[in-house]
């Protein structure tokens, strides 16, 4: 026999819905795998259930299934939901493949991306604890509009009689203001048993797994509820409207974790930093400035304003004014801008100083490095200390192919030089202002060129 690390009673499961096409989101791209703070809202999910204890987590899909599904990657099972006919029906595509399986299962819609792993922890443990065969989530929220409304037991308010939704929803149903979040925890046995009993009788002919309340209660078992804290938590994502509220809620939050490990934010109403991303202690965010991916900001750094880093990694004490890093590694204090965009596979040095209107791309630059002003640098390795005067360009691009430029430790390139790959500069080498360097050049160590093209005028000194 396998060993068993845990029981199969306190087993728990997740099933998450993500079949339905999204509408109201009137988009391309499948509701789910519209993004918050960096993850798709299927990402979210997934997570909340893994971190409160699902182990095994089932995704149902159906509209742009491939698309979900390749999204998801082979590390998720799935289930396809071919035709949606409702919540109660994606979840009864679900019970094929967990047949059998005994414990908890945790409904979850794939569209609540806000919902807290605590709180989906302590609706496992309540629902466990009171012995329930079903425990919603649900929240007291100023507008319930949209969602499906709670019913109470009048005899035991602890229980809930009923969820109602909007659209079969009485007036005076309307005014409940306690909704169902979409998830749920149920016991096993109970849920596939009560399933099947759905019938779609309502005004969208759908099978509501909402339904799956009154026909719990109705063969006496017991549905608790758990109430989140926060009405913001359990806000389903059915518009951009709401796409847009939940995206600053997360923001907000992450924006919390941050300051409460020490990082300002001078305006954390302009400044936008995804899950993933870190903030070295004592870092500065100044307003306008978004930080993406999984950036990794040092510590002291002082970023922004106006600032857009994606996926990019910065030393202690670096400076970044009105500028976009990409994909760039930054050593300890570096200092860039205003007005500098700094593309991918760059990589600077420590100290290293580049000023305004710089573009660099594919290029390593070595220690302090001095680029001051309006030059590029393509498919470039310079070496620590040379300077790069105002307005150089490396011409990297033949227009079929790229080719490699070399700036050895120590040069100075004079201001306008256009220097043309392939070609090197050599250690203490000078290359005089306006200079055109030609392809294919090798400038000695500790020469001049001068001119245009640039012909070497002063051998270097032994
Ligand atoms: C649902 C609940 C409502 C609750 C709200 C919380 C029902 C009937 N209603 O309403 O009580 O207040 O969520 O946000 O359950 N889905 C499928 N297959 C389908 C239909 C939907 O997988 O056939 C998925 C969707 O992709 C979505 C989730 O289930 O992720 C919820 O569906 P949605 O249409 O957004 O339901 P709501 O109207 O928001
Ligand atoms: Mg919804």
């Amino acid at each position: 026999m396998r060993p068993r690390s845990h029981s199969s009673r306190s087993a728990l499961t997740a099933i998450i819905l993500a079949a339905g096409e999204g509408t109201r989101m009137r988009s391309a791209t499948p509701k789910v795998l519209h993004t918050l703070s960096g993850r798709t809202l299927l990402d979210w999910v997934l997570r909340a259930a893994q971190a409160a204890g699902a182990r095994r987590r089932v995704v149902v899909v159906g509209h742009q299934a491939a698309t979900v599904r390749a999204a998801l990657g082979p590390k998720f099972e799935t289930v396809l939901q071919a035709q949606q006919h409702g919540t109660g029906h994606a979840v009864k595509m679900a019970r094929s493949k967990l047949k059998g399986t005994h414990g908890d299962i945790l409904v979850l819609c794939g569209d609540a991306p806000l919902v807290r792993p605590e709180t989906l922890k302590r609706l496992v443990q309540t629902h466990r604890g009171s012995k329930a065969q079903a425990t919603v989530l649900t929240a007291r929220v100023a507008d319930p509009c949209g969602y499906g409304r709670i019913l109470r037991d009048e005899a035991a308010s602890d229980q809930v009689a009923a969820i109602i939704e909007e659209r079969e929803a009485t007036e005076a149903e309307r005014t409940i203001t306690e909704i169902n979040s979409g998830a749920y925890c149920f016991q096993a046995e109970a849920l596939w048993a009560s399933l099947g009993a759905i019938q779609n009788q309502n005004s969208k002919h759908e099978y509501y797994l909402t339904d799956i309340v009154r026909l719990l209660r109705q063969q006496g078992a017991l549905v608790s509820a758990v109430e989140a804290e926060e009405g913001s938590e359990v806000l389903g994502i059915n518009t951009r409207q709401e796409l847009a509220q939940a995206a600053r809620l997360m923001n907000q939050r992450t924006l919390d974790r941050w300051m409460s490990a020490g990082v300002s934010f001078q305006d954390p109403g302009t400044t936008w930093v995804d899950a993933g991303a870190r903030i070295g202690p004592d870092s500065q965010v100044l307003a306008n400035t978004q930080i993406l991916g999984e950036s990794v900001i040092g510590p002291r750094n002082q970023i922004g304003p106006n600032s857009l880093v994606v996926a990019s990694r910065t030393g202690a004490e670096v400076r970044l004014l009105a500028s976009v890093v990409e994909h760039a590694v930054l050593g300890n204090r570096v200092k860039v801008g205003p007005f500098a965009h700094l593309r991918p596979g760059t990589r600077l040095g420590d100290d290293v100083r580049i000023g305004n209107f710089a573009e660099i791309n594919r290029s390593q630059l070595g220690a302090s490095v001095k680029m001051g002003h309006m030059s590029y640098l393509g498919d470039t390795r310079v070496g620590a200390r040379a300077n790069i005067g105002a307005g150089t360009i490396t011409a990297n691009w033949d227009g079929r192919a790229k080719h490699p430029t070399v700036i050895e430790a120590e040069a100075f390139i004079g201001s306008g030089a256009v220097l043309i790959a392939p070609c090197r500069v050599g250690r203490r080498a000078l290359v005089g202002a306006g200079a055109v360097v030609k392809a294919r050049t090798r400038i000695p160590e500790g020469s001049l060129a001068v001119g245009v093209p640039a012909r070497v005028i002063k051998k270097r000194k032994r």
